[in-house]
């Protein structure tokens, strides 16, 4: 009887250390001291023995099962507590140091835009918005570009339909305003432009663009020549010269190519100017004729001047930037910088 106790206590006090959830304690109840427990039984079975070695044989039976009662309560306390921790997030260490937030911030790009829009913003623009997808009237034909036009090769495109595309330059928002609203309007639209162009340091298959134009009676030469230098002059400071090269674009005529004086080694000649000490930031021109007709105006009463321009090249050469693909791989290490 002795031994069968002892065994029975050794037993149980392994089996209830080794217990890690609470539905196995109740287990180990049921075995010892349930209705038909190990324990149970022997207690049960007492009446069999002698008188002298039952009282003694009671005792240390209710003794043992006082034990094994009061080790059950206590493990169970144990994994009733294990378990709030876990679900309170134990392990929260409250003297550690804080983790700094990472503060979130406007795209290099977003900001170029913003930068550019709102300079026109305080001259008197008023701001539109194009379409992305295009379709091939106002990317090209509006633009007095036809489809046997060999400046569509420099701009190859991403067709979604036979006649729908991709728009490759936001010029056709010239289009679409002026179909809409009569003269005078001073206009600046950003965006969105995509070209089948393989990707490199300096081209990517989407990019942005700026588009500013002014139409009005007697706008000459003259207007755009000042407005461009009042823009370059705020975007890349007060001595920054300007030069007009004469140049082709199928929508203005005559038209030039804006450089300007090299950012980096102010026209003295360095590796970003190639030696030239002058950078291309922009094409221009005046509104072709064609293209005022096109939307109803007549070319003897109103004329105008229009510019475009590449907003990562213009953050490229701002910031000192030499591969364009840095915009879109969004790096931290890169986007923190602004
Ligand atoms: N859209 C032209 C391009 O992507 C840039 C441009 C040139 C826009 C002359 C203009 C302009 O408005 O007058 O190459």
């Amino acid at each position: 009887m002795k031994e069968k106790l002892e065994q029975i206590r050794k037993e149980a006090s392994a089996l209830i250390d080794k217990a890690s959830v609470m539905e196995e304690l109740e287990e180990i109840r049921i075995k010892y001291l349930g209705r038909r427990g190990e324990l149970t039984q022997l207690l049960r079975n007492l009446g069999g023995l002698e008188p002298s070695e039952r009282s003694q044989a009671g005792r240390m039976a209710n003794n043992l099962r006082e034990h094994i009662e009061s080790n059950l309560s206590q493990k169970l306390n144990l994994l009733r507590e294990a378990k709030r921790e876990v679900e309170l997030g134990q392990g929260v260490d409250i003297t550690l140091p804080g983790r700094n937030p990472q503060i979130g911030r406007m795209h290099p790009i977003t900001r170029q835009l913003k930068e550019i829009t709102d300079i026109f913003l305080k001259m008197g623009f008023i701001l539109a918005e194009g379409p992305e997808i295009e379709t091939e009237y106002y990317n090209f034909a509006a633009l007095n570009t036809p489809s046997d036009h060999p400046v569509r090769d420099t701009q190859d495109s991403f067709y979604l339909g036979k006649k729908i595309l991709l728009r490759t330059q936001t010029s056709p928002v010239q289009i679409r305003i002026m179909e809409k609203f009569k003269p005078p309007l001073k206009v600046i639209s950003a965006g969105r432009c995509f070209r089948r162009d393989a990707a490199d340091a300096s081209h990517t298959p989407m990019f942005h663009q700026v588009e500013v134009f002014q139409v009005d009676k007697n706008i000459t030469f003259g207007d755009l020549k000042g407005m461009l230098e009042i823009f370059v002059r705020s975007l890349f400071g007060r001595k920054t010269k300007l030069r007009f090269r004469p140049s082709f674009f199928p929508f203005t005529e005559p038209s030039a190519e804006v450089d300007i004086s090299c950012v980096i080694c102010r026209g003295k000649g360095c590796s970003v100017c190639r030696r030239k000490g002058w950078l291309e930031i922009l094409g221009s021109g005046m509104i072709d004729p064609n293209v005022l007709k096109t939307v109803g105006y007549n070319p003897e009463e109103v004329s105008g001047y229009a510019f475009g321009m590449g907003v990562e090249r213009i953050a490229m050469l701002k910031y000192g930037i030499n591969d364009i693909r840095l915009f879109f791989e969004n790096d931290l290490r890169f986007l923190e910088q602004f």
